[in-house]
């Protein structure tokens, strides 16, 4: 009898996101990395400069706006190096800045349930409009809430 197809183990390398998370896909894999499925750095420039782009217009993410500075650039630049390394590709951020310790550099800005979800909802918006896989959406999506909702300092025991 044919033994069981093993499953593929992609880590996504938490650092100080939280715990380190595994993602188990339980079907044949059809792609080495989380950064592979997505189509790589190209895609992934288009997914952040459009969660920028939207982040800038959309009057339902004015909070997280607001916790911006006037010039988005330097995020752009950063959240893009940082999303190829962490999507398994390039470790252009850590090459970098060395270690992402994102919630230490979140802490100058006050996170609370509003930001939180309007970071979720607009990088959600954002990669359906990038045209993101489906399947791919779902899987990102849990991982950035765990993310996100580890960076929140306001309203939480601290
Ligand atoms: C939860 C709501 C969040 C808020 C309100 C927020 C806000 C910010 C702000 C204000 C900056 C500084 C931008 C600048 O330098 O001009 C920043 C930087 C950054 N954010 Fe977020 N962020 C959030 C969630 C996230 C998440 C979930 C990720 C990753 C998946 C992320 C990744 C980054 C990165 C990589 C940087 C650049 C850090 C650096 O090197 O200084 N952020 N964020």
């Amino acid at each position: 009898m044919a033994s069981p197809r093993p499953y593929l183990l992609l880590f996504f390398w938490g650092g100080d996101l939280g715990s380190d998370e595994v993602i188990q896909i339980q079907e044949k894999p059809t792609h080495n990395s989380i950064f592979e499925w997505i189509g790589g750095e190209s895609n992934i420039k288009t997914l952040v400069e459009r969660f920028y782009d939207l982040m800038d217009i959309e009057p339902s993410y004015a909070k997280l706006r607001a916790s911006h500075g006037t010039d988005l650039s330097n995020a752009r630049q950063r959240l893009f190096w940082f999303l190829c390394g962490w999507m398994g590709g390039p470790q252009h951020y850590t090459e970098r800045f060395g270690h992402p310790m994102l919630r230490a550099r979140h802490l100058p800005f006050a996170i609370g349930i509003a930001e939180r979800d309007q970071w979720l909802a607009c990088m959600s918006q954002a990669m359906q409009e990038a045209g993101v896989d489906t399947a791919l959406q779902q899987r990102l999506h849990e991982s950035f809430f765990q993310t996100a909702d580890w960076m929140r300092n306001q309203g939480v025991p601290q």
